[in-house]
């Protein structure tokens, strides 16, 4: 039997309080301005994972009061009618943000379509002109994922000025932006990936460790530093059904003073944050903000 050293940082808990607030301030708005906050959501083929996310996005609006608008196109739709659609969606009043689930099928260029969304309605935050604005320390719509994580890792109370943060995987929708996160925050910032040599060494003097490689035990517990914040972003499911995350859950929770479950650590973040996102972009669509996202990290770095 293992005992667990580490405090939970209760992804689950924190994501039902902030849709509870999410869900206030969309009735709110909704009374003012006599319309709910829109999420347009398109899925293109029948990936059963995609499919899985995009119905529990649905459910998050329905419950936040925002209105879901959502298209599913075959797996063979042409870019251009996609493009098409997305051209309509950006004009669209009543829709504030689009989201298309990735992957798309090998036949459609995903980033000719991420950069065909207009950026005001970008609520993943994958356009490189929302990534470009976190780069320059004026965030506007910020990566859902990376942006879950930072609110988790504010539930701990610590203060990110000058922590060695490693983040472990290098893509455009978790490793890369949340880099750009934790350096806004005031933190020194390693990102990993393929071609890192020496991942060990790299994890050993962490203070904070972001696991976001999508490989099933990568990070060893036994390589984390007493006393650090593990972020598990990794989600496998096993033969026997059970979900497990990038890092050995068991004996990392030895060595962390904090650790996030996989389930229920960094996953019912991304989708809270996707509906704050609408939110804010229904907002600077009104008229109420017109620099969007004021809660900015630390500038002064
Ligand atoms: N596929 C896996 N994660 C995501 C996400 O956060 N947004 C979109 N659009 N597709 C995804």
């Amino acid at each position: 039997m293992t005992t667990s050293h580490a405090q939970i940082l209760d992804g689950k808990a924190l994501a039902a309080r902030m849709r509870q607030d999410i869900g206030r301030e969309a009735a709110l708005l909704t009374q003012t301005h006599g319309r709910k906050p829109g999420l347009a959501v398109i899925l293109v083929g029948a990936d059963p994972a995609s499919q899985v996310y995009v119905a529990a996005k649905q459910k998050g609006c329905d419950s936040a009061g925002i209105a879901s608008f959502s298209t599913e196109l075959a797996s063979d739709t042409s870019q251009q009618h996609l493009l098409g659609l997305i051209s309509e969606l950006n004009q669209n009043p009543k829709v504030d943000g689009i989201l298309v689930q990735l992957p798309l099928p090998d036949h459609i260029d995903s980033e000719t379509i991420i950069e065909a969304i207009d950026p005001g309605k970008d609520v993943d935050g994958f356009h490189p002109y929302n990534l470009g604005r976190l780069a320059a320390r004026q965030p506007l719509l910020r990566s859902c994922t990376p942006y879950g994580c930072m609110k988790l890792i504010a539930e701990t109370g610590i203060d990110l000025h000058g922590k060695e943060c490693v983040i472990v995987g290098a893509s455009n929708i978790v490793g890369r932006p949340m880099g750009l996160e934790l350096l806004l925050a005031g933190a020194t910032i390693t990102i990993t990936h393929k071609f890192t040599r020496n991942l060990q060494a790299h994890v050993e003097r962490a203070d904070i460790v972001v696991a976001a490689a999508g490989k099933q035990g990568l990070i060893q517990g036994e390589w984390i530093k007493p006393g650090a914040i593990v972020i598990d972003v990794g989600i496998h499911r096993l033969d026997n059904g059970t979900l497990t995350g990038d890092v050995d859950f068991d004996a990392a929770s030895q060595r962390a003073s904090w650790i996030t479950p996989v389930p229920g650590g960094v996953g019912p973040m991304t989708i809270t944050m996707l509906l704050a996102n609408t939110i804010q972009a229904f907002k600077t669509h009104v008229g109420e903000t017109d620099m969007g996202n004021t809660e900015v990290g630390n500038t002064d770095v």
